[in-house]
């Protein structure tokens, strides 16, 4: 499976923050907000990423990541100049997923829960179709918004509706089989010009090749495209890692227990932020698992 991180946008409801820079490298705490999303992938064993950024943005995230091959990933990039819908993804990112099972995940969605591996394998096994992820919130009238029967079968989907027929809201991780270039590829953008993900979303609904896997209870999902969402997300990976004395999202940690590097690489990703408490977490982990 190949996985896309779109790191695009111009941020415009995070205006002044993101008028010199990238939202998705903004903190969320003691990290980028990129890493968030990259943990998803790397959780769900993905190892041959794509991330998608406007022109500006991509040199600060290439020094951020470099070729990946430090966390045991193979990580490219790929520029979208305009923010073109969140399906033009797809579009950029044609040669990298086309022939393969992909997913892709917003640079700004950060997904927090135990088990959360499994969730991920138990989606990525037989991919029919495409997988979407479901999260109950109070304002669904905010996202793309899911409407499932008594079964669980998936009913509708809608953007952004004034009158929600669920709570259910779709979260910005969509896991899709192959198929998905050639739906994109046939795609009318919508009125705002866009290529919209719920309409790719519907083409396999459509098909009775739609799936939701609804992320419930002791589960977190957050995005923090706005002042409030943002300060939020920081507040709740602080309050967890100082409770905990745990990390969230450590990309040097993930690799290592993912099998993606071993405990000399991931002591030396340590080694170079030593000065910052989150080095020193990395080198212990690295200690502990050796
Ligand atoms: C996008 C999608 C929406 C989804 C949301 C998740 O909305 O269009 O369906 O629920 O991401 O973060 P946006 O954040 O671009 O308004």
């Amino acid at each position: 499976m190949k996985g896309i991180v779109l790191a695009g946008g111009n941020g415009t409801r995070l205006h002044p923050l993101t008028l010199a820079t990238s939202k998705q490298l903004l903190p969320i705490y003691d990290k980028p907000m990129i890493y968030y999303p990259l943990a998803v992938l790397m959780l769900a064993r993905i190892r041959d990423i794509l991330i998608i950024s406007t022109p500006n943005s991509l040199p600060s995230i290439q020094e951020l990541f470099g070729d990946g091959s430090g966390l045991g990933l193979n990580i490219t990039y790929a520029s979208q100049a305009e923010p073109r819908g969140i399906a033009d993804a797809f579009v950029v990112g044609a040669d990298h997923v086309r022939g393969d099972d992909s997913a892709l995940i917003l640079g700004d969605n950060l997904f927090h829960g135990a088990g959360f591996p499994e969730v991920l394998r138990a989606a990525q096994q037989d991919l029919k179709g495409c997988v979407l992820f479901g999260y109950p919130v109070t304002d669904p009238e905010r996202y793309g918004v899911a409407e499932v029967d008594a079964d669980g079968r998936l009913l509708s989907i809608e953007e952004k509706p004034v009158q929600p027929r669920s709570d259910q809201a779709i979260t910005g991780l969509y896991f899709y089989d192959r198929q998905v270039v050639d739906i994109v590829k046939d795609l009318k953008p919508s009125d705002r010009g866009e290529l919209e993900i719920t309409d790719v979303n519907r083409v396999y609904l459509e098909q009775g090749q739609a799936r939701l896997v609804e992320l419930g209870r002791g589960f977190t999902w957050l995005d923090a495209g706005t002042h409030l969402s943002l300060l939020e997300a920081s507040q709740y990976v602080r309050i967890l890692e100082h409770r905990q004395g745990v990390r969230v999202a450590c990309l040097e940690e993930i690799a290592l227990r993912m099998g993606f590097i071993d405990p000399d690489q991931c002591y030396s990703k340590g080694l170079e932020l030593r000065q910052s408490a989150y080095g020193q977490y990395v080198m212990d982990i690295a200690r502990s698992l050796a």
